[in-house]
Order: structure tokens, then sequence, then C-alpha cells
């Protein structure tokens, strides 16, 4: 048989290879997809080869993870827990497909991933392969074997004779793609800790280092999409590097939060995600200017359903199209630009402007009398005062005399 593994190329992972062919004796293909992580995939693929897999693939699924699965959750503003942008939340869908697809090529019977039993991320593997395809099974060591830390990996592989050039690693877990990096664990762990933020960050200038002079953006959208970039027409992929780029040098989208994991414990992480920051808070505020009332107050209740639904790896269900269906047509008229200054961490609005923009000056001046007549306003607070007034008027202390 075959086992198709969800493959980085660090130590966990690659641990799992040989403990694999030990336990289940079944050739082992090594898969790396590709989400925009900065990663020498060519010496991935040696180290896989190396360590024992009998194949390899590194998958490129960054512009597919970012048309198909950000700019969605860019149109329905969703964001966990009023904070957290979802990076690696929306990256486990695209990274599963591709391993369903490995495995249906290769009629692999199994797919193995390195996710812990404590964490997020081993539920939004297994759900989105019980969607894709429920034949497969699953397997998840850190959940099955007694290794708990480094040296112990260390030690495994030694004993196996293999011994890697791993590179001393950062004591944080991180996760990156193109849309942000995290990292968790070590001295974060103790929320009472100010981060360490010269050793964590990696792609983004404290506040303090970055430059004392600010710098415009503009950003053009075409149906809640972002399409240009300071006049510049991009894919979408391209944009979000760029605006890393800018984004990172201005300290932009640095978080630091406490989250309920979908398991039922509380974890702490810093995340950089500088283009996105700057993304969703010019669609936001272009939604401002093009979203009627009652569409906008809607959108917000249920992007936050939305954003517990990609959180907790329910990408590939129903109600996800569902909502993903309504957003979509909410974002029919959020076409125009937003210009954006950047310094120093904060993003300060410089102008949004739309040709569906529902904002109209004439309107709400003065001069608007042929659209809405201000004596029309009476009869309406009479009416929608009207529960106030009758009220008031039961509840009237009763005089005696
Ligand atoms: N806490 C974040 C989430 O659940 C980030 C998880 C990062 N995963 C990782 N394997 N380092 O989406
Ligand atoms: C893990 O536990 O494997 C990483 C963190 C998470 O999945 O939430």
């Amino acid at each position: 048989d075959k086992i198709v593994l969800a493959y980085s190329g660090g130590l966990d992972t690659s641990v799992i290879i040989p403990w694999l062919k030990d336990n289940y004796d079944c050739e082992v293909i090594a898969v790396v997809v590709n989400v925009g992580q900065k990663e020498d995939f060519k010496s991935v693929e040696e180290k896989a080869y190396l360590i024992g897999a009998s194949k390899f693939y590194a998958i490129d699924k960054t512009e597919e993870f970012v048309e198909e699965y950000v700019f969605p959750t860019l149109k329905m503003g969703g964001v966990y827990e009023n904070k957290y942008l979802l990076g690696t939340a929306m990256a486990r869908p695209v990274i599963t497909k591709a391993l369903v697809e490995i495995a249906q090529k290769e009629k692999a019977k199994y797919i193995a991933h390195g996710a812990t039993g404590k964490g997020n991320d081993q539920v939004r593997f297994e759900l989105g392969v019980k969607a894709l395809d429920p034949t497969i099974e699953i397997i998840a060591p850190w959940r099955i074997w007694d290794i708990k830390s480094r040296e112990e990996e260390i030690a495994y592989l030694e004993e196996k004779g293999i011994t890697l050039p791993f590179p001393k690693k950062s004591p944080y877990s991180r996760d990156e793609n193109i849309f942000h990096i995290s990292h968790e664990g070590f001295d974060l762990e103790l929320p009472e800790n100010e981060p360490n933020y010269d050793n964590i960050l990696q792609w983004t200038n404290t506040v303090e280092n970055a430059p004392d002079k600010g710098e415009y953006i503009k950003l053009e959208f075409i149906k809640g999409i972002p399409v240009k970039l300071n006049d510049e027409t991009l894919s979408g992929s391209e944009i979000i590097s760029k605006l890393n780029k800018i984004g990172g040098l201005h300290g932009i989208g640095i978080l630091d939060m406490v989250e309920n994991r979908l398991v039922g414990m509380k974890s702490r992480g810093v995340y950089e995600t500088p283009g996105g920051t700057i993304l969703f808070y010019a669609h936001e505020e272009l939604e401002r200017l093009c979203l009627d009332k009652d569409t906008a107050h809607m959108k917000q209740l249920l992007s936050q359903e939305f954003s517990k639904l990609i959180y907790n790896g329910k990408w590939f269900t129903t109600l996800r199209k569902s909502l993903s269906a309504f957003g979509d047509i909410t974002q029919e008229y959020v076409t125009g630009e937003v210009k954006i200054k950047l310094y120093k961490g904060n993003m300060i609005l410089a102008g949004c402007k739309s040709p569906y923009s529902l904002h109209s000056e004439s309107f709400s001046t003065f001069e608007g009398d042929n659209v809405y007549n201000q004596k029309d306003a009476e009869g309406f607070i009479n009416l929608f005062g009207l529960p106030l007034k009758i009220e008031s008027l039961l509840k009237r202390p009763v005089k005696l005399h």
C-alpha cells in the first residue's frame, strides 16, 4: 500500500517517514504543497528521498490558494474572534485538496499529516479529506507515537541510521504561506510575556524600525477583488506579495492574540499579515461606500459565522458555500479605489472612490429636496415613535385630584 504524507521538509514531518515505513509496511509518498512559503523545494526533495520517501511531489497551489480561498474569505470579511485573519486556516483546505488529488492519482490508501492531537490543523486536514474523498484513511502519528521532543525526534532518526543536517531551528512553531506567518509556543505560551519581536518577526519591521516617513498606496477593487496596486494590474498573489513588502516595511499587520482553539483550549500566538491586513482594511472601507445598510449589517453577522467555519475546518461544506454565494452577491458593486497612508504600524485612510458609491453629497445636503422631502420626516418620526408615545401615555402618573 501507499501513504501520501503532507511533508514540509522540517524535522517533525521528516521523522514521520521512517516511522510510517516501520509501522505500516507501506511506501511513503512525500508531498509538499507550495502555498507561498519561502522554501527551497529542491532541498526538501533531497531530504525526502534521503529519509526514505519512495516518491516526491512539489505542487504549486499558491495562485489557487489566493484566488479560491483568500479572496472568498476577503469578500466575506472573515476574521476570527475579530482579530485573526485566518492565514493558516484558509491554507489547510487547499493543501488537503492537493494531497487528495495525489492520493487518488497514486491510488494510495492513506493520507498522513504532522499536526498534533491538540490543535486545529488536524481537524482541518481531516474534515477536508472526509469531504473530498471519504474512502481515504487518515494517519496522524503525533496522536499515536510516544515521541515528545525535538531531542527524541533526532534520537529516533539516529536509531534508523539517519543523520540529517537539520539546522538549529527556532524555538517557535511557525506556519508560513503567502498570506501570513504564525508564531506559537516557547515564551509566547505565557500571555504575560511581551513578545520578543526582534527574535520573532520574519516579515515585518517593528514600529521602532519602520521608516519615519509614511507612504501612500492605492488599491483598486473590482467586485470585491483587488486587481491593481498603485495603478499596476497584477495577479492576486502579486498584489499580496507586494503589499507584504510595503506593509512589512511600515510595520503593518503584527498581531498578538490569545485565541480559542476548536479543541477547547486557548492558545497564544503572534501573526504577521502585512499585506492581508491592508487588503482587509481597504476592502472594508470600500464596502462602507458601496453596500446598503441592511446588507452591510447582515454581512457583519454572517461574516462572524463564516470565520468560525473557516477556523473550524469546514471549508468544504454546504454552509460555507452558501455563505460564499451570499458574499458574491454582496460584492456585485464593491468596485472602486482606496488610498491609504502607511505609517509606523498605522493605516490611515486617505480617500475612497467608487462609481457605485451610495454616498451622495447632494442627497445628504439641502439641495436633495427632490429625492427627499424633509416634510416626510415628520410622518416617519410619528410612526417610528408611536410605541414610545403610547407607552409613555399609558404609564402617565395618575392624578388623584
Ligand atoms: N493558531 C493558528 C490557527 O489555528 C495558527 C496555527 C499554526 N499551525 C502550525 N502548525 N504552526 O490557525
Ligand atoms: C498543531 O498542533 O499541530 C499546530 C497548532 C494547531 O493546529 O492549532
